[in-house]
């Protein structure tokens, strides 16, 4: 493997499996096991997913190659991939990385719960079915002061670990690890739930649209879902993109990488929602859905104990794999931009962004809930939104722009078709996308989320 601007300090993927196994771990994460079952419970079932699907095809697959093709382009992370095009905005690398950056800290709270869940799970602490008290349970747990803070400094330690190997001995290795795993574990836990007496209310939900639960609310939902669950927007996939050699099939791996993220997707939501039904619970609980309902599923369920640490363990391999990428995006930055030692730069990173991540833990508890930031919400709803709903779009929006008007989409597709050997019979449709519908309706949510401010 080699290119011009790669150094020892650089490194570069091992093989084409190790990249699309660490992509594929960076896309599927808390956004796919946590978020996307309890946004199916909220919209409707069937008609989220549906949207979902349908954003996904329009946008999703175009950003993703997009982002792959900017970042291969120039082997650099975000900055210099827009630098080397034009220099006036290498600003926009920044937003994306700002990004992702800002999402680990909170990424790595929720992390830390999922440990606490696994230790939980093993020492038989879910033997309550009842809502009200697993409630408690969750609601005490994330409020004290200091226990979520040394589970989120052991996650932020593991994934420091894993960053600090570097990109083929660190992230390749074990991503290479985790992934085969948690699809596993996976596969196990959903025909457990799915032969679950009376899990079939629960598939109908999942299969049966009601379109009258059809709105803007479910579009906007959705689009922001698919860009967070495919790690789009935050310079990540710009950065893996940019240990690439110039014989990958940049076209291929924007098919593969989705394609996985959105089995996950739905295999975590067939592992959650039928037993959800089956066992009597409500659907549309939220975030507790993971931690409150899950519980009192696994201590309903025969040898709900073992399938529950398994789930558990699972989370927390798909967890890791995409804050490793979140981290790596801000590594990379600063040894690419600023010639910092990729060992130094881990560990400077990774402590400042568990510095900034105790605030967002304290935030859930009586002390710190009431002080509020944007718009009357906590540290960690501010910095979410921040994150997520503004800089992500924001970032998206003007790599749209960027690559549909300003590079222009003859010389992306010559990045992304390798010269022209490479044949790519969506490309009339992938610079459609990029210059009309991704940032119209990029620019479209942007605005409705900087309205919500007001
Ligand atoms: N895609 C991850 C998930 O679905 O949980 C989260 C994530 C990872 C978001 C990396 C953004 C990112 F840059
Ligand atoms: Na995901």
């Amino acid at each position: 493997m080699s290119n011009l601007n790669s150094t020892d300090e650089r490194g570069s993927w091992g093989s084409r499996v190790g990249f699309l196994l660490a992509a594929a771990g960076s896309a599927i994460g808390l956004g796919n096991v946590w978020k996307f079952p309890y946004l199916c419970g909220e919209y409707g079932g069937a008609v989220f997913i549906f949207t979902y699907i349908a954003i996904l095809v329009l946008v999703g697959f175009t950003i993703m190659l997009t982002e792959l093709i900017l970042g291969r382009h120039s082997h650099q992370g975000p900055v210099g991939a827009y630098r080397a095009i034009k220099k006036r905005w290498s600003w926009v690398g920044i937003i994306g990385i700002l990004a992702s950056y800002l999402i680990l800290t909170y990424y790595s709270v929720i992390g830390g719960w999922i440990i606490k869940y696994i230790v939980s799970a093993f020492t038989g602490n879910f033997n309550t079915t009842d809502i009200d008290a697993l409630g408690n349970i969750f609601t005490t747990f994330i409020g004290k002061p200091f226990e979520p803070l040394i589970y989120h400094a052991i996650f932020i330690t593991l994934t420091l670990g894993i960053v600090m190997g570097g990109i083929q001995g660190g992230i390749e290795k074990a991503s290479k690890m985790m992934m085969p795993a948690l699809f596993i574990i996976l596969f196990v836990v959903v025909i457990r739930a799915v032969t679950l007496p009376g899990a079939s209310a629960g598939l109908e939900y999942m299969l049966k649209p009601d379109w009258s639960k059809f709105g803007i609310k479910v579009i906007i939902a959705a689009l922001v879902q698919v860009f967070f669950s495919l790690s789009l927007g935050m310079g990540v996939i710009i950065t893996y993109g940019s240990y690439l050699d110039k014989n990958e099939k940049l076209t291929t791996s924007s098919v593969q990488i989705p394609l996985m993220d959105s089995a996950a997707a739905l295999l975590s939501a067939f592992a959650v929602l039928p037993a959800v039904f089956a066992l009597g619970y409500n659907p549309s609980a939220g975030p507790g859905l993971l931690f409150i309902t899950l519980p009192g599923v696994f201590a309903k369920m025969p040898m709900g104990s073992l399938f529950g640490s398994m789930f558990f363990i699972f989370v927390l391999f798909a967890a890791l794999s995409s804050s490793i990428s979140l981290l790596e995006a801000a590594v990379t930055y600063c040894v690419d931009e600023h010639g910092w030692k990729r060992k130094n730069a881990t560990i400077v990173l990774a402590a400042v962004a568990f510095l900034i991540g105790v605030p967002s833990s304290l935030a859930n508890g009586p002390l710190f809930s009431e002080i509020t930031f944007i718009n009357g919400m906590n540290f960690f709803d501010s910095i979410s939104f921040l994150a997520e709903n503004l800089l992500l779009p924001l970032s998206a929006f003007m790599l749209s722009i960027f690559v549909g008007w300003v590079w222009g989409t003859d010389k992306a597709l010559k990045e992304a078709t390798n010269n022209g050997t490479v044949k790519f019979g969506l490309a009339g449709m992938w610079a459609f996308s990029i210059k009309y519908l991704a940032p119209i309706g990029i620019g479209f949510i942007l605005i409705q989320n900087i309205i919500a401010l007001f």
